[in-house]
């Protein structure tokens, strides 16, 4: 048993699709979220300076003593891998999206052609490729950056029948059909919020895979095998903060976890 809170970071609102979904599975846990909003997009961004924001994020969730850090952005997870000051043992232990996403995936094929959107920054790594034929050496992989999702999502243009997203989602998605992949991997965890429209693009054949819910399951087995689970009666506490604007960023806490939000937002400096 481990009462302490689990922490999860995200540049900005994306991470709150995996928050959605650990409090579903672990509603007594305490939630610690930090948001990088002054610092939103990470994606277009070099790996050294990714890498260095990432580095702050997890020190500041250290500093609030979680048991867990859970690196909810797809981007700040594939830089992670492939930079070696992340590697070695940590405390405390940490996980990103990619190898959680990248199993259920290899699941869910039937015909092992699977499609990843994400960053350009998660894309340039190859990562999710290089998972996925590490798992199924004869998976083939189909990568697309999709540059524009994160400023549509950050601003709220998340609808079905929304003309700007449906516009960039034709022309992003226009290769995974082509290819016919049958998984699409929403590999960058802002994603999921635009998942009706992906959806209703790919048509129903196509299985998405929300690497942010899968990022959630992954913690909870991880938590259950190693008895750190918390024992509470009530519900747990989400304390969420940003670097930017709290009123801001509370408005779209709102819009993405819903009025029953009923934690709290808080404005704090990383640097
Ligand atoms: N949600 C993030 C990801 O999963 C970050 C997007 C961005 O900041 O560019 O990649």
């Amino acid at each position: 048993m481990n009462n302490a809170p689990i922490g999860v970071f995200d540049s900005g609102v994306g991470g709150l699709t995996c928050v959605k979904e650990l409090t579903k599975l672990l509603p007594h846990e305490d939630i610690v979220y930090l948001g990088d909003t002054a610092r939103v997009p990470y994606g277009t961004r070099s790996k050294e300076t990714i890498a260095r924001y990432t580095a702050q994020d997890m020190e500041f969730l250290r500093g609030h003593d979680v048991k867990m850090i859970l690196v909810a952005c797809g981007t700040a997870s594939s830089v992670i891998m492939s930079s070696p000051e992340f590697s070695g043992k940590t405390e405390p232990v940490y996980s990103g999206v990619v190898i959680p996403a990248a199993h259920a995936a290899c699941a869910a094929t039937k015909n092992g052609k699977i499609g990843v959107i994400a960053t350009g920054a998660t894309i340039r790594s190859g990562s999710y490729g290089k998972v996925i034929r590490s798992i199924d050496p004869s998976a083939k992989v189909v990568g697309k950056a999709c540059p524009m999702f994160v400023p549509l999502v950050e601003n709220g243009y998340v609808g079905l029948d929304c003309p700007p997203t449906r516009f960039f989602a034709e022309e992003y998605l226009e290769c995974m059909k082509r290819e016919q992949v049958d998984t699409l991997i929403l590999g960058c965890t802002h994603y999921p919020h635009l998942a009706d429209v992906i959806s209703d693009i790919m048509g129903e054949g196509v299985k998405l895979i929300s690497s942010s819910a899968e990022l959630a399951r992954y913690a909870v087995k991880t938590l259950t095998f190693a008895d750190e689970l918390a024992e509470r009666e009530e519900t747990g506490s989400q304390k969420l903060y940003c670097t930017d604007s709290a009123e801001l960023f509370a408005e779209n806490v709102e819009r993405f976890l819903g009025e029953s939000f009923a934690g709290t937002v808080e404005k704090c400096d990383l640097y």
